[in-house]
């Protein structure tokens, strides 16, 4: 279990810490709890410690202040974030104070650090806080920053508490070891979406979880990921390069652009093969009884990043129905991947829209069987097979 110390200051959006509490707890991180004393006039610290089960560290010189509270909290943990931070927390980290147990252990945290702001708009612009924030930022403290949204003074400004989704993620990235540190790596994600009139299109049913679990994952060990998404429902996630594309050939162009210089490219996708050979400008009337739509080929585009590949580990995805090995290895070959990941629509659990799937990895040598799981592991178990390919 990681330990993530969480700092809490004086600031409205310090509810939203309650529901910040909740999405960790479901991580399974071990969280502990410093409030400030401004931040008790907020939220009694019953109600974190009833979210933590954990008394929480306000008074460093309480009645148990023979203990050093300030240093044993801070011991073992993997990540120290302040959410939300007031411009006076910004400023005093800024300057190296510890005038209480949460700047006092922030001084002594030797983890990563995170701040998460929330203040007025004009708090946050004012060039004071402006430049505090700049200082710590040279101290390798990982800012997230707020965003514009209404705030409870009435102002509406760059300001307002980030999404909380961002912040966990940012955790998860600050927590975990960063193998793919200064590599880049290519994911496409989602379906294409081939428009016939300006009503109708041609897709699939590709919900995009596939692909962006492999952002997420590729993100977290440290890569720089570049994340090319057709229309899909998910958020985009936090900390990566995104592309958003509509058809195979905005992917193919895309794709294109961004390769050369990837030390990964990962096709998830589910790409169109086919797209209507004319786009109407208007809407097709509809006919007394059939229609015919004349298709014409998509660009093949993993085939032509394994033809064009120079330094790039590549890995294609195979969605089949029938003869899954047969016609995976025979996709395996013919697009020159370095990594084929099969799923077969008819297994319990596996390909489009949950949040599992049961795979095949087919390399040159072997076809290496896993058993189902849920996405975000298979992501891992992935990208640790294509290191391990690369040889790092
Ligand atoms: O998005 P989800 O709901 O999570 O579902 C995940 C998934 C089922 C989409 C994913 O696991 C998956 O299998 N993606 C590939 C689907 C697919 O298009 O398979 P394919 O066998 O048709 O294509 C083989 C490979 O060629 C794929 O890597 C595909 O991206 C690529 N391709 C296909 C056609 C084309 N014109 N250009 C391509 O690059």
């Amino acid at each position: 279990m990681k330990k993530i110390v969480i700092g809490i200051t004086g600031s409205i959006a310090i509810y939203k810490t309650c529901d910040l509490i909740s999405l960790l707890k479901k991580k399974n991180y071990d969280i502990e709890v410093i409030m400030t004393e401004h931040a008790t006039k907020f939220i009694n610290p019953l109600t974190f410690g009833s979210l933590i089960h954990k008394p929480i560290l306000v008074d460093d010189f309480d009645d148990t202040g023979y203990q050093i509270k300030h240093i044993n909290i801070v011991k073992d943990a993997s990540c120290f974030i302040i959410v939300p931070a007031s411009a006076n927390i910004i400023a005093k980290i800024a300057h190296g104070l510890g005038d209480d147990a949460l700047t006092s252990a922030f001084l002594a945290a030797t983890c990563p650090k995170i701040i998460a702001p929330a203040m007025n708009v004009h708090m946050y612009e004012n060039t004071a806080t402006q430049k505090n924030i700049e200082i710590c930022k040279s101290y390798d403290i990982h800012f997230v920053e707020p965003i514009d949204g209404p705030m409870a003074c009435g102002y509406s400004g760059k300001g307002h508490i980030a999404n909380l989704d961002d912040i966990v993620e940012c955790i998860d990235y600050m927590t975990s070891s960063h193998p793919l540190k200064g590599k880049h790596i290519l994911i496409s994600a989602g379906p294409t979406l081939e428009s016939i009139d300006p009503v109708r299109f041609i897709s699939n049913h590709s919900s995009g979880k596939m692909g962006y679990a492999l952002a997420k994952a590729a993100r977290n060990l440290g890569g720089h990921v570049t994340l090319i998404s057709g229309p899909v429902s998910l958020k985009i996630p936090y900390g990566v390069d995104f592309i958003s594309i509509e058809s195979a050939q905005d992917m193919y162009e895309a794709v294109k652009e961004f390769m050369d210089f990837q030390d990964y490219i990962i096709m998830a996708a589910a790409v169109g093969d086919y797209c209507p050979a004319t786009y109407s400008e208007t809407k097709i009337k509809k006919s007394d009884s059939h229609m015919f739509l004349d298709l014409q080929k998509n660009p093949d585009i993993l085939s032509y990043i394994g033809q064009h590949k120079t330094k790039q580990t590549v890995c294609g995805f195979a969605m089949e129905t029938d003869h899954v090995l047969e016609n995976a290895q025979n996709k395996f070959s013919n697009k020159n991947c370095d990594l084929l990941v099969v799923n077969d629509l008819f297994e319990e659990g596996a390909g489009f829209k949950g949040d599992t799937n049961k795979v095949a990895l087919i390399t040159k040598h072997f076809v290496e069987y896993l058993d189902l799981m849920s996405k975000d592991d298979l992501s891992y178990r992935i990208i640790e097979k294509l290191m391990k390919i690369k040889g790092e």
